[in-house]
Parts: C-alpha cells; sequence; structure tokens
C-alpha cells in the first residue's frame, strides 16, 4: 500500500484506511483563520465548526495509529488566536496526552504593537497506549567543539576516552526544538505558505519510527513529511485536497528521486 500521495478530503480519505497500521502521524492541519489570504485556513463559519471538524479527522486518525504510535499535531497562536488553546483542552479530554513540543522558530513570525512578537509554534503529542515507540538516541543534539573541551576538563571523569565518547553522543534534546523557520528566499521554499522545515519533520521522524515504519501525514501540503520519510527509508501516505499542493509534493518527491540516483 505505502508510498501513496492521495489526493483528497482528510476525512474521508482516513476513514479508508486500515486500524493500527500508522506508527506515527504528522498532522499540520488548516490554523483556522490565521492566514486569511488562503481559503483551505477559513473555511469554517465558526470556531465550534472548525473544533468538531478536527474530533472528527483525531478520531481517525488515533484509529489508524499503532499502540506503541504517537500523533503530532501543529497548531498555532500568535496575533490573537487561541482556538489551538481549546482544541488541546477538547482531544486531551478524548485521547492521551503524550507530550506538548514548543516548536522555536528561531525568527519571529509578525508584527505585535501590544504584545511580544510570536516566536513559537505548539505541537500536540498524542498517544495511543502506555507503551510508546520514542528514540531518544536518533534525536540527540550535538555539543560543540569548545563545550566538549571544557566538560573534558571536568576532573570527576577518570575513563577520559568513554567520557569523549559519551560527549560526542550529544545531549538529550529537549521538548523546545529550534530549528529555523522558511524564509521566502530559502532554497526549500516551494510555494505554500506554511511549509515546515525538513530539519523539523526528519527530527519528529527520527523520534517516533525505525525504518520501514509507516508515516501518515492527512494534511501533506507541499510534501514535507513525505520527502522526509522517503529520505529516511520509512513508508509514508500523504493526503491533500489542493490539486496544486499535490502538483508541488510530486515534484519535491521526483526531484529526491533524481538526487539520490
Ligand atoms: C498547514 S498546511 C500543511 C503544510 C505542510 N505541512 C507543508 O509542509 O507543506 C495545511 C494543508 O491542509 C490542506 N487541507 C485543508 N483542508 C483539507 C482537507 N479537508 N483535506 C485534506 N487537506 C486539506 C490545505 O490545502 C493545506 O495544504
Amino acid at each position: 500500500m505505502p508510498n501513496q500521495l492521495i489526493q483528497g478530503d482528510a476525512f474521508t480519505e482516513l476513514s479508508k484506511l486500515p486500524d493500527a497500521t500508522a506508527q506515527a502521524i504528522i498532522a499540520d492541519p488548516p490554523y483556522f483563520n490565521v492566514l486569511e489570504d488562503e481559503a483551505w485556513d477559513t473555511q469554517w463559519k465558526t470556531a465550534s465548526d472548525y473544533l468538531a471538524w478536527c474530533e472528527g479527522w483525531v478520531g481517525q486518525s488515533m484509529r489508524i495509529l499503532r499502540d506503541d504510535g504517537l500523533c503530532f499535531i501543529f497548531g498555532q497562536l500568535g496575533k490573537r488566536e487561541h482556538t489551538f488553546l481549546h482544541l488541546m483542552s477538547r482531544l486531551t479530554r478524548k485521547h492521551q496526552f503524550h507530550d506538548l513540543i514548543i516548536w522555536d522558530r528561531a525568527v519571529g513570525y509578525n508584527e505585535r504593537r501590544d504584545s511580544f512578537t510570536p516566536q513559537y509554534e505548539m505541537i500536540l503529542v498524542l498517544r495511543k497506549g502506555e507503551e510508546t515507540k520514542f528514540n531518544k538516541d536518533a534525536v540527540r543534539v550535538p555539543y560543540d567543539a569548545a563545550t566538549i573541551e571544557a566538560y573534558m576538563r571536568d576532573k570527576r571523569y577518570k575513563n577520559k576516552a568513554a567520557r569523549r565518547a559519551h560527549l560526542e553522543k550529544g545531549k538529550y534534546a529537549t521538548n523546545i526544538l529550534r530549528v529555523t523557520s522558511l524564509k521566502g528566499i530559502s532554497k526549500e521554499k516551494c510555494g505554500h505558505p506554511s511549509q515546515k522545515p525538513l530539519a523539523l519533520i526528519d527530527k519528529l521522524i527520527l523520534c517516533s519510527t525505525d525504518e520501514g515504519d509507516l508515516v501518515l501525514d492527512p494534511f501533506l501540503g507541499s510534501g514535507t513529511t513525505a520527502v522526509a520519510a522517503q529520505k529516511l527509508n520509512r513508508q509514508w501516505i500523504g493526503i491533500e485536497r489542493d490539486k496544486g499542493y499535490v502538483k508541488i509534493a510530486r515534484k519535491r518527491l521526483s526531484d529526491l528521486d533524481a538526487s539520490l540516483n
């Protein structure tokens, strides 16, 4: 069945997928009235319609998730939107909360005169069962050379070779993931207004799956999750309703194939 790029509505297409098959779900849904010029972000009359819609596709996603899998759901606060807070509250009453990751975008993303400039997005993580697959070592953060040398001067560690090997593995990542957001001039940018950086999606895939596992993205957009999964030897299924974005995703995947051959 995988790898599949499906053009269609997320809820309808998710309903056709079998139970307990995806190891990780990476969902970057419409935010609800944040990107006011995008019809896909303003398609609900009220926040309550949006929340009911989200409960529907999240319910389907959790059915498709494996018992030890993780479901990552992006959400944004920003100007004065707070719908994602309501969404997190609704979803965590029905599904098991696992973590709340902060994606630190490194630069602010809109000008607020009446508060600090927003710089992060949240990623709600839901789990299905008590035991989850999580590869902490796969997403370690390297120390820079100066820090390694400073730590090597710590006299408590007698076995210098073991100490160096330990430090060279890097440190465990925190749940604040700092990955610079894509700017208009980024080489990676390909024409989607909320395209996520590959470096961020790589981390989510690496921590939650092994090679060969299935990654599902119900809102594939420009194809970031599919490209990351393919590059990391995971299987993937991506759903996207917009024809134009499907075309962009196909092009990114064929460029990746060409670069690997
Ligand atoms: C926030 S964007 C995803 C961006 C993506 N993560 C990327 O890196 O390019 C949300 C996407 O959901 C799509 N979308 C909106 N409603 C949908 C629906 N009912 N079913 C499937 N896709 C939908 C939009 O066309 C948009 O591309």
